[in-house]
């Protein structure tokens, strides 16, 4: 081990339960799940939360549609979202609900705690109002005509049409989405953390600006808020809503809910709290200040102003430690567009396996695009065929088909170790540590590019040696054992470094190979003649032309 064993405590965004996985959300799941199982293989102790974030008026409003109550709808969307992240053999350690007794427990005595530090202001404001369902409307919620060009059913933040943005008090005509109704205006008590108090915007600008390593341009994004002493931009945030709203009951305050938001990055500890309690894990000694253990949020560009500002002001100011880094990606495009249910490129989850993909394919696909910044990556599907099959399949799961079955049949599959002190292998094994530090970096595609890249000089060994020819030669055993037992040797070193993004192809290898679950210290531990090989099996098929097909005609 090359570093002493750290602690870490790892999440992924909470999903709304209020629709399916699709393969947008895939990429930040498979992100962090390559790092987990990476940081795992290190050896060091990794726990792997996450949750269905499952409140607000969205969730109320479609459970009441579909004649569920709110608590039966995310029931059910919970399930679905499990069997799509164990689909795509995402690790978590506890997927659990934000709706639950130990989140309701935490979100209500972080509350108090930011109340008892004088950081909660109660103050009237007005708002757009449905007085037919009674009901406070979201700006999503309320629609009109453009105060612009006048499209008719545009939404109260900008206009689809013509790009205007406004707000959404100037729409003609406006609607409230739910009744139909003309919102009116209705003044109500809301509840504010107070982000502009002093003492907040010295806290954020220094944790934001000097103490976390965010990514730059997350940084210089903060800057425009934190600014300069006496310049911050940062406004109050209203963390309250009106019932009816699903979520939980604010303290001393009746008829008052927490903000989705409030509660959602709570949940990460919520989720982490019962799984310390199933497994018997100290949770205080991981969430205190003075912790020694290391916390780590995965999260999309879109949703950084809530982790990098909201989230580590709550946890400070009521006493809790704040995350080590916030780590955002980009965004998931399909042929270069932003992913549209009309155009079908929003491609679910579960409609990827139900079209016959191998879910590795697409981790492997991602992986070759992930970077550490939080730039686009694109989905295309000429290209996804591509590098599945003439990278993935040609140049990796090859190796292994063009070696194993010598030396199960000749040689009763005996690797010789002599053969095992070879510059190609010292070469391979030589790059582990620059590919670990790869991993540790988030940067996967080029960890894939270096691996590949050896996959390489190992088909090029291959090509040389000949082992198809040396096996027609009857005195020239030693040698074909020996171009075999090297080229088996590269296949599992190759497997280690890929066991991150394939966890299943890489179980069937440790599996023919007859080896224990690798970890990163195997990259030492050879192949061994005690140790025989058992019959190569088929490990990763190609992509065919009817699985798109399919895939596309499932998402129309
Ligand atoms: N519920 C909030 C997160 C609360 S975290 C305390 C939310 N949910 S979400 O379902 O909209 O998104 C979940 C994650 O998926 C977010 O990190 C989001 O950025 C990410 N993605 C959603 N669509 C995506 C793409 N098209 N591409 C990449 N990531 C995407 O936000
Ligand atoms: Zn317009």
């Amino acid at each position: 081990m090359s570093s002493p064993k750290r602690r870490l405590l790892i999440t992924s965004a909470l999903p709304y339960a209020n629709g399916q996985i699709h393969i947008g959300h895939l990429v930040e799941y498979v992100q962090t799940d390559i790092w987990v199982r990476f940081q795992r293989m290190r050896g060091h102790e990794v726990h792997y939360v996450g949750a269905d974030d499952t409140h607000g008026t969205p969730i109320m409003l479609r459970a009441e549609k579909e004649g569920l109550t709110p608590k039966e709808l995310i029931a059910n969307v919970w399930k679905e979202h499990k069997r799509d992240f164990d689909d795509f053999l995402i690790s978590f350690d506890n997927y659990y609900t934000t709706d639950s007794p130990e989140n309701e427990t935490l979100s209500q005595s972080i509350y108090l705690k930011l109340r008892d530090a004088g950081l909660i202001e109660m103050r009237a404001i007005e708002q757009a109002y449905d007085p037919v369902k009674e009901m406070f409307l979201p700006d999503r919620f309320i629609k009109g005509e453009c105060p612009k060009c006048g499209a008719k059913d545009q939404y109260g933040d900008s206009c689809e049409k013509c790009g205007a943005t406004y707000s959404p008090t100037d729409l003609k005509n406006p609607f409230s989405v739910v009744s139909g109704a003309t919102p009116i205006k209705k003044v109500s008590d809301h509840y504010f953390f107070k982000l502009s108090d002093p003492r907040c915007e010295t806290f954020l600008r220094e944790w934001t600006q000097v103490k976390t390593p965010l990514q730059p341009e997350a940084r210089n994004k903060m800057k425009e808020w934190v600014g300069q002493p006496g310049d911050s931009k940062l406004g109050d945030w209203d963390i309250s809503r009106d019932a009816p709203y699903f979520g939980f009951e604010i303290p001393d305050a009746p008829g008052k809910y927490f903000y989705v938001w409030l509660d959602a990055p709570i949940g990460y500890y919520a989720s982490f709290l019962n799984y310390c309690q199933s497994k018997g894990l100290n949770f205080e000694e991981w969430v205190r200040p003075d912790t020694a253990t290391e916390q780590y949020h995965f999260i999309g560009k879109d949703i950084l102003y809530f982790h990098t500002l909201f989230w580590p002001a709550t946890l400070h100011f009521a006493g809790y430690r704040t995350p080590t880094n916030v780590f955002a990606h980009g965004f998931l495009t399909v042929d270069g567009e932003k992913m549209s249910k009309s155009r079908g490129t929003l491609i679910s989850a579960h409609s990827v396996i139900t079209s016959g993909f191998n879910p590795e394919w697409f981790r492997y696909y991602f992986a070759t695009k992930l970077n550490d910044s939080m730039e686009d990556l694109d989905l295309n599907l000429q290209d996804f065929v591509a590098r599945v099959n003439s990278d993935l399949l040609g140049k990796y799961i090859n190796i292994a088909s063009r070696s194993a079955g010598f030396l199960v049949k000749r040689f009763d599959g005996v690797v010789s170790d002599e053969a095992l002190n070879n510059p190609l292998l010292t070469e391979i094994a030589s790059a582990s540590e620059k590919i670990a530090a790869l991993y540790e970096a988030r940067e996967y595609a080029k960890a894939l590019r270096t691996i590949m890249e050896l996959a390489d000089k190992v088909n090029g060994f291959v090509d040389e040696n000949k082992p198809w020819e040396i096996a027609k030669d009857p005195e020239r055993e030693a040698d074909l054992q020996r171009v075999c037992s090297v080229t088996l040797e590269a296949f599992r070193l190759l497997s280690l470094y890929l066991k991150p993004v394939l966890p299943q192809v890489t179980a069937g290898v440790e599996d023919f190979l007859s080896i224990p679950a690798m970890t990163w210290n195997d990259v030492k531990a050879p192949l061994s003649s005690k140790n025989p090989i058992k019959a190569y099996k088929h490990l990763m098929a190609r992509v065919e032309a009817p699985q798109i097909e399919a895939l596309l005609a499932a998402n129309l």
